[in-house]
């Protein structure tokens, strides 16, 4: 895949863990030689690089630098600002102290990396699903404002890094993705430093494929940002049978074909390779078997489905 993606100047990406990263000879081999992109799966967030305020850990994230710079490859950001494994000492902040952390955060980490890491998820998942903002700590203390502040502390911390807005469920054109374009839109006219689109791609067959994906990437595109598929994968129910796996695939397909149709999408990554290390199977009992590897690091009708189409 990855010489194809590169071919055409694609960037075809996943999700490492560190764990089998340290651990795992094969999956160092597949990380290494099929993607030119990848994403800490957990190593880059909050509780990981500052679980004590003002006492940062960069081991993880600089594992998968370190990784990355070694096989050639770039790094995108993943995640500054998010209500999910946020140490609770942020948490718990009044709004001037949550705000001063929130930036002092941002220069740490995106000032330790400017140069190296090209683009980053700046915000992740600040919209409900009905469209709303996310009744989040970040919202209940700060307001909206948090997310202009964010970009605006991103951006001086490295001006070259491409600052992207990261959510589930925004796929097809709904009102959680409406509202998305809404907020781009409207924070792009304020000259708030948005460059970036990130639409994670967490399916299900069951839910059947969102038809309008190539018209909503092209949307916000007309705005005039970047689009970016940062978590791709979809799930079935386990154990997988032939079926499901072909059907999987042409989710696969068609996902990075609507991405490949419009030229400011220019990034796919996967949320992990192999269904040995998934987030899925944790989190929806019963299934799982979403990534393009199986558990012994063998393709899958998925994998042939992304490679033919980079090939093509
Ligand atoms: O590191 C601890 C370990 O010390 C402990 O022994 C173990 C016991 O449960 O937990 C480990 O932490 C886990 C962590 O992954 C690292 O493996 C957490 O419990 C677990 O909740 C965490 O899950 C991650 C999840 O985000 C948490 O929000 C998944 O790996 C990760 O794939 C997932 O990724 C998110 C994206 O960041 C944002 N979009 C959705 C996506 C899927 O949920």
């Amino acid at each position: 895949m990855r010489d194809h993606a590169e071919a055409r100047g694609f960037l075809i990406g996943t999700a490492l863990a560190t764990g089998p990263l340290s651990g795992e000879a094969s999956y160092r081999d597949i990380a290494g030689s099929e993607f030119n992109v990848v994403t800490a799966e957990n190593a880059m967030k909050w509780d990981a690089t500052e679980p004590q305020q003002g006492q940062f850990n960069f081991s993880g994230a600089d594992q998968i630098m370190d990784f990355a710079e070694a096989n050639g490859q770039t790094v995108h950001g993943h995640t500054l600002v998010w209500h999910n494994q946020t140490p609770g000492w942020v948490q718990n902040l009044d709004a001037n102290a949550m705000r001063t952390a929130m930036r002092n955060h941002i220069d740490t980490v995106v000032g330790r990396y400017a140069g190296r890491i090209p683009s980053w998820d700046v915000v992740n998942e600040v919209f409900n699903e009905n469209g709303g903002m996310r009744d989040s700590f970040w919202y209940q203390r700060l307001g909206e404002s948090y997310i202009a502040d964010a970009f605006r502390a991103a951006r001086a911390a490295d001006p070259n890094a491409e600052l992207c807005i990261n959510d589930y469920n925004v796929e097809g054109i709904n009102a959680k993705s409406t509202a998305m374009y809404n907020l781009v839109s409207r924070l792009r006219g304020q000259g708030v430093p948005i460059d970036c689109v990130g639409i994670q791609g967490h399916l299900s067959i069951q839910y059947g494929f969102p038809n309008d994906l190539r018209q909503n990437i092209q949307r916000f595109a007309d705005l005039g940002v970047d689009v970016k598929i940062t978590e791709l994968d979809v799930r079935v129910s386990t154990p997988a049978d032939a079926n499901e796996l072909a059907t999987q695939a042409t989710y696969y397909r068609n996902v990075i074909d609507a991405c490949l149709a419009v030229s400011r999408c220019d990034q796919l990554t996967v949320w992990g390779f192999t269904d040995k290390h998934s987030w899925v199977p944790d989190t929806f009992p019963g299934e799982g078997a979403a990534l393009p590897y199986d558990q012994n690091y063998q393709p899958k009708p998925a994998y042939q489905a992304l490679h033919d189409a980079l090939a093509g």
